[in-house]
Formats: structure tokens, C-alpha cells, sequence
């Protein structure tokens, strides 16, 4: 690690970009001013389920000023560039239609009038079939995940008590401030350059190549400042920005096809709802035997990153507890519903969710505290997970239950006659950076230049989407210079400028690219003692040798290293409306070294509101395979009024090979809330909810049936 003395790491600077963004000068993707550009609109699909019967462009309307793109405008393969190949960039004439809001006709138009007049001059027809509605029908498997430790069949004979019990949750919106957009310039030598509200260059990238037939050097693709991601900018920003390329390719002029919030409710990704089957045996002494546990997750319509969220769900099944036997089964479904896909935690939360509970159900029949289970269960230095990793360093379960235990005040019961109050308390990891071999085959790559001026220059394509990257790597490098942070900065995220860093997901920015930036200024440093600037290196991840990771036997080190985190929940539930009300969060993080406290805070704050809401409020109604509330009217999330205080507590547990020693927490706080919470509802009422989001309804109901 680094000797110099610390000047920025661990100090809360200003953040980089924050005077442009409460001032009003950052540049979103709909400030952005582009003379002579047109507006686009995409048509899309009012069923579910069919084919294209016809399309029909309406004679007796002027289409002369107006540019309609279909299928059959698409230069290179009709597909969008992601995991596998089966979602269509438009549905063709004839075509199989797989969901609602399915992208069939793309339109653009000198004014937004002109756009919506030719908008309702489209008549298609379908033939319809009957949509797959939910899990429990469907017959379609994107993927399947099966983990398996030891010999849970065999150990069933060990134990004294086996508990049963299954548990649900939801879809959920990502809800960033700002909707989808792109804009797209055509240039004169075949070149097309978006700009766009977007996670990750390199993923656009390439599916603007793949679509538009055009080379490495032809897609150029540049990030505007972008109003939060959680996922949701992971992958659907590759569909507006090649609708966006195609408009305006064969309209000859920049296009801008940016989403209204109803538009993006609709059509865009959503969190994977799922069911997740638990049976665990214990010893009569609390022992823990066996974990068995089935999860299907509800992919939707197209495959998109299932498989990976999947994957990812299937890892942290076990939760953050040592059992000699676990057996996980794992599968995604396809459904006739808009594509679920990524959402900060990506799986994790879903299967933490059903995991943490489980501790709750079988302290229960146990007779013992939850707390003192979570103690003998807990992974501790040296244990396994389920897929046979041995945690080596920064282990930080027990740290972090500590923390948060000394730190929660007793509960006071209410002074309202109808209000009950409860506590509830989760402990869950989340593994830091690609899953398995995914940092080794993606090789992130960062550039790093010392300039004559004296000042030095970053080169990454990874994005600041809120969370704080552009003034973190600035730190890194300014610590490992032995310089000032006015000394570094940052080069836009512009494909045609910057190497492939690797997308901005699964919290491994800091952590993995953001180490490449300190040992790419710790080598500029030292060359600088015999050289002169200009000069430039460059930084790709090299795995290091102790990481083995088999993808067909799932077994091996499942992730570089673990956050963790322990929450604990105080909720007041109304028992004559039903209403919950999560009051106070406490919550302790093992984050390995906070580079920027404030901005870990936020993080923490930011990812707990949002479980928060998953947990409680924020339910999609389905209706003939479309969410029947998508306005902001209607889908609900917490505002300030209904978030609760939030206490963070951050512990520093170094990770050897993260900068300075830091871990990626940008998915961890997303984990813990949920279970806490409705363990706090239990401790309050004495329901268990076995299903989020805990809506009035759904406790009226449970109390009512006790
Ligand atoms: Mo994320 S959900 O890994 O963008």
C-alpha cells in the first residue's frame, strides 16, 4: 500500500461535478441544444403476446416530413447486442411480439407536433396469442444456476428440525431522476455519435457496431452528465441509442429520442420479482446443517442479463452464514412482461431477502434470539461459502453486527393508541466487483497521462451517474502522486478518447478500476523521477493468482472480496390502516476504507431509501402483461417525509488488494433493509409477512388472519 501521507483519500473534498449540477450548468441530455436536430418517438406494441399482422402507414397523412424507420431499415443485425441474441432492435413485419411497449416502428419529425400527428396515423394490426402472465406458467428457462456444498441429501438425517418456507418479491423500478435519452449525429464519413443518459460507453458501443454495421471507429459514443442509473442505465441505453442512430442515419440530421417518465415507466427494465423456496435443518442446539434453496426469478420477455443476475442471486442464496451442506437451484423464466434486467444489487437483494428470513423463522422455532444465530451461523475468517471460497481477508460479519448492535438505542413503544412499534435486524454480504471470472475476460483497462503542464489526466469510460467516480479517482490519483487535487483530472467518457475501463456496475468502480487508476499513477510517478512529460500508461486488470473461479461447477472464489453489512430496522405499523412506517435504519457498513465518507454515506442512504421502498411501498400492478401504474402518480416511492432517520456507521476493514484498501458498496445497502423491516413488522405485530412490498393491504390481511 501506499506510504505517502493522505491528503484527499479519506477526506470528504467537494465533489467534482457538484457546482455544475447546483448551479444549473451540467448538461443532461435534454439541455443539450442541437440546432436543425428532429425529435424521435418510438412506436411500440399494445399487446403482449401475437405477431404483426400488418403496418400501415395512413395514406391521407403527409409523411413527407417525417422519417418512419422499421426493421427493415436496419443496416446491420436486427439484434440488441447483450447476452444472447434474442431481443430484435424492432419487431419485423410479421414478427413475433414477445411483450408490451415492444419497439415495432421508430418515427422522426422536424417539431414534436408533426411527430405525434404521424404518431396516431400508424395502424398495426396483430394477430394475438394468449401472454404468459407469471413464474408459475411460464415454461420458457433463460438459465439455470446449481450450486451444491457438501451432501445436503445425506445431512437431512442430521438434523433435528427442518423448517420450510417460501418467499416472494417484487418488480421494482429503478426510478433515476432523469429518464432515458439519447441524441445521435450522423457524420458526413459514415461515423454516428451518440450522446446519452448511460452507465456504460463500451456496452452502447458495441451494440450500435452490431446493429449499424459500422466499426470500432465509425460508433462513437459519449456519456452526458447522466441523472442516476442503479442498473436501469446498464443496458436499456444500448435500445434508445441505436433507435436514436437509426433515425438518424436515414433522417440525414442529429435526432434526439429522449423518454417522458410515463414512456420510461413502461417500456424500461425493472428489478426481477421472484420466488425462493428455503429448507434449513439445524441441530436442537442451533447447529446449522443444511441450507436448501430453489429460487426462480421472472426474466420477462428477452433474456437481456438475467442469466448474470441470476448468477448473482444464486451466490448470496445462503446469505452470509457457514453451513458444511448447501444446495442452491437456481432458474430464470421467460414471461410475456417488458424484460426485467439490472437494478443495483442485481439478484442479491432478492435471494438476501428469502435468506435472512429464513434466520428470523428458524430462531423462531428454536426458541433463540436471532441475534445470537446470526453470531454462531456467521462466516468468520477462514470459513467457505457455498461455493467453496474461503474468505482470506476483510471479513467484516461480525464487525458490523457489533457496530450496529452498540449503536441502536432501546426501542420506545409508541404514544399512539393504534400504533405498534417493532424492530427487526439483517446481516448480508455482497460480493465486491464481476462475478467469477468476469474481471479476468473483461480486463478493464484505464489510461493515465502526466502532461507538460504539470498536471495529470485520467482516462476512463467509467461514469459518474451520482455516485461520485470523477472525484474519488481524482483522489486515488492526487494520494498516489503525492500531489494536490487541483493537479488531476478527469477526460470525458467518449469512447473515441478513452480505453474500454469496463462497464460502471456490479460495485466495482472504486474498487477494481479505481485501483488501476492508483497503480497507474503510482508507475507515472515513479517514471517521472527519470523521465520527463508527456507521458502515458496504461492499466489493464490482471487477475491475481490466488483467484480460481469454475464457471461449470460453480465452485471457487465467486467474487475478489465481501462488504458487509448489518442493518436494523424500527417500524411503526398502524394496526387500524395497515400503514407501515419505517421510522429509524440503523446501519453499519464494513466498506474496507471510506475514500470520500460523505459520498459512502450517500450511497448507504441512497441504497437503504431504495429498499425502503421496495419493501414497502413500491408495487407494480400487472394488467394483460403491462404495469397498469406507470406514472409517478401512481407508482410510489419514498419522499423525504416518508424516509426515515438513517443512521450509517462506517467500518474500516481493509481489503489488501482494493485502493487503499477500499471495497465496492455501491449494491450492498440495497441487501439489508428489506428483511430487517419485515422483521421489525413481525416484532411489532406478530405476522410474517413471507412477501414485499409489506402494502397496507398485504399486513391488514396477515393480522386479520391470525
Ligand atoms: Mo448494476 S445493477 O450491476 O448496474
Amino acid at each position: 500500500m501506499c506510504t505517502a501521507p493522505l491528503t484527499a483519500v479519506g477526506r470528504s473534498v467537494p465533489r467534482r461535478e457538484g457546482a455544475d449540477k447546483v448551479t444549473g450548468r451540467a448538461r443532461y441530455t435534454d439541455d443539450i441544444a442541437v440546432p436543425g436536430a428532429w425529435y424521435g418517438r418510438t412506436i411500440r406494441s399494445t399487446i403482449a403476446r401475437g405477431a404483426i399482422r400488418s403496418l400501415t402507414l395512413d395514406p391521407a397523412f403527409d409523411w413527407s416530413r417525417v422519417v418512419v424507420v422499421s426493421a427493415d431499415d436496419i443496416p446491420g443485425e436486427n439484434v440488441v447486442q447483450l447476452i444472447r441474441d434474442d431481443q430484435p432492435v424492432l419487431a419485423p413485419n410479421g414478427g413475433e411480439i414477445r411483450h408490451k411497449e415492444e419497439p415495432i416502428l421508430l418515427l422522426a419529425a422536424p417539431d414534436r407536433a408533426t411527430l405525434e400527428d404521424a404518431a396516431s396515423h400508424i395502424h398495426i394490426e396483430y394477430e394475438l396469442a394468449t401472454p404468459v402472465s407469471d413464474i408459475g406458467s411460464a415454461t420458457e428457462v433463460f438459465s439455470t444456476v446449481d450450486i451444491a456444498k457438501g451432501d445436503v441429501a445425506s445431512a437431512q438425517r442430521e438434523a433435528d428440525l427442518v423448517v420450510e418456507r417460501e418467499f416472494r418479491v417484487g418488480l421494482q423500478e429503478q426510478l433515476y431522476i432523469e429518464p432515458q435519452g439519447a441524441i445521435a449525429f450522423p457524420e458526413a464519413d459514415g461515423t454516428i455519435r451518440v450522446i446519452g443518459s448511460l452507465q456504460c460507453p463500451y456496452y452502447v458501443h458495441r451494440a450500435l457496431k452490431r446493429a449499424l454495421k459500422l466499426s470500432d471507429q465509425q460508433a462513437v459514443v459519449v456519456q452526458a452528465e447522466t441523472g442516476g442509473g442503479f442498473g436501469g442505465k446498464e443496458e436499456y441505453p444500448s435500445i434508445v441509442a441505436v433507435h436514436a442512430a437509426l433515425l438518424a442515419r436515414k433522417a440525414g440530421r442529429p435526432v434526439r429520442l429522449i423518454y417522458d417518465r410515463h414512456e420510461d415507466l413502461a417500456a424500461t427494465t425493472k428489478r426481477h420479482p421472484g420466488v425462493i423456496r428455503h429448507r434449513t435443518g439445524v441441530k436442537e442446539d442451533g447447529t446449522l446443517v443444511f441450507q436448501d434453496i430453489e429460487i426462480v426469478l421472472d426474466g420477462g420477455a428477452y433474456c437481456t442479463l438475467t442469466p448474470v443476475v441470476l448468477s448473482r442471486a444464486a451466490i448470496h442464496a445462503a446469505g452470509a452464514y457457514s453451513c458444511p451442506n448447501v444446495r442452491i437451484r437456481a432458474r430464470a423464466v421467460a414471461t410475456n412482461t417488458p424484460p426485467n434486467g439490472a437494478f443495483r444489487g442485481f439478484g442479491a437483494p432478492q435471494s438476501l431477502f428469502a435468506a435472512e428470513l429464513m434466520v428470523e423463522h428458524v430462531a423462531e422455532r428454536l426458541g433463540v434470539s436471532s441475534v445470537d444465530l446470526r453470531r454462531k451461523w456467521m462466516l468468520r475468517l477462514g470459513d467457505t461459502t457455498a461455493t467453496g471460497q474461503v474468505l482470506s481477508e476483510s471479513v467484516g460479519s461480525e464487525l458490523v453486527l457489533d457496530a450496529a448492535l452498540k449503536n441502536a438505542p432501546a426501542v420506545r413503544p409508541s404514544d399512539r393508541p393504534t400504533v405498534r412499534r417493532g424492530r427487526g435486524l439483517s446481516l448480508v454480504f455482497h460480493g465486491s466487483g464481476f462475478t467469477g471470472s468476469g474481471e479476468k475476460k473483461l480486463q478493464g483497462t484505464i489510461a493515465f497521462e502526466a502532461l507538460a503542464d504539470g498536471t495529470f489526466r485520467i482516462l476512463t469510460a467509467s461514469t459518474e451517474i451520482g455516485q461520485g467516480t470523477k472525484t474519488i479517482f481524482c483522489q486515488l490519483a492526487a494520494d498516489a502522486l503525492g500531489v494536490g487535487m487541483d493537479k488531476v483530472d478527469l477526460a470525458p467518457q467518449d469512447t473515441s478518447l478513452v480505453p474500454d475501463s469496463g462497464p460502471t456496475v456490479a460495485s466495482r468502480t472504486a474498487m477494481i478500476v479505481g485501483r488501476l487508476v492508483q497503480d497507474a499513477a503510482t508507475e507515472v510517478k515513479e517514471r517521472l523521477k527519470r523521465e520527463k512529460a508527456p507521458l502515458r500508461v496504461e492499466k489493464s486488470y490482471i487477475q491475481p493468482d490466488s483467484i480460481h473461479w469454475d464457471e461449470t461447477t460453480y465452485r471457487g472464489d465467486a467474487y475478489p472480496v465481501y462488504a458487509w453489512a448489518c442493518t436494523i430496522a424500527d417500524v411503526d405499523v398502524d394496526m387500524t390502516t395497515g400503514e407501515v412506517r419505517v421510522s429509524d435504519l440503523i446501519t453499519a457498513v464494513d466498506c474496507g476504507k471510506a475514500l470520500h465518507p460523505v459520498m459512502a454515506e450517500g450511497q448507504i442512504e441512497g441504497g437503504c431509501l431504495q429498499a425502503v421502498g421496495w419493501a414497502t411501498i413500491e408495487e407494480i400492478k400487472m394488467q394483460d402483461g403491462g404495469y397498469q401504474n406507470d406514472r409517478l402518480a401512481t407508482y410510489l416511492i419514498p419522499t423525504a417525509l416518508d424516509a426515515p432517520r438513517i443512521r450509517t456507521i462506517l467500518v474500516e476493514n481493509p481489503y489488501s488488494r482494493g485502493p487503499f484498501g477500499a471495497k465496492g458498496i455501491g449494491e450492498l445497502p440495497m441487501d439489508g433493509p428489506a428483511p430487517a423491516i419485515i422483521a421489525a413488522i413481525h416484532d411489532a405485530t406478530g405476522v410474517w409477512l413471507d412477501e414485499i412490498p409489506a402494502t397496507p393491504e398485504k399486513v391488514l390481511a396477515a393480522c386479520a388472519s391470525r
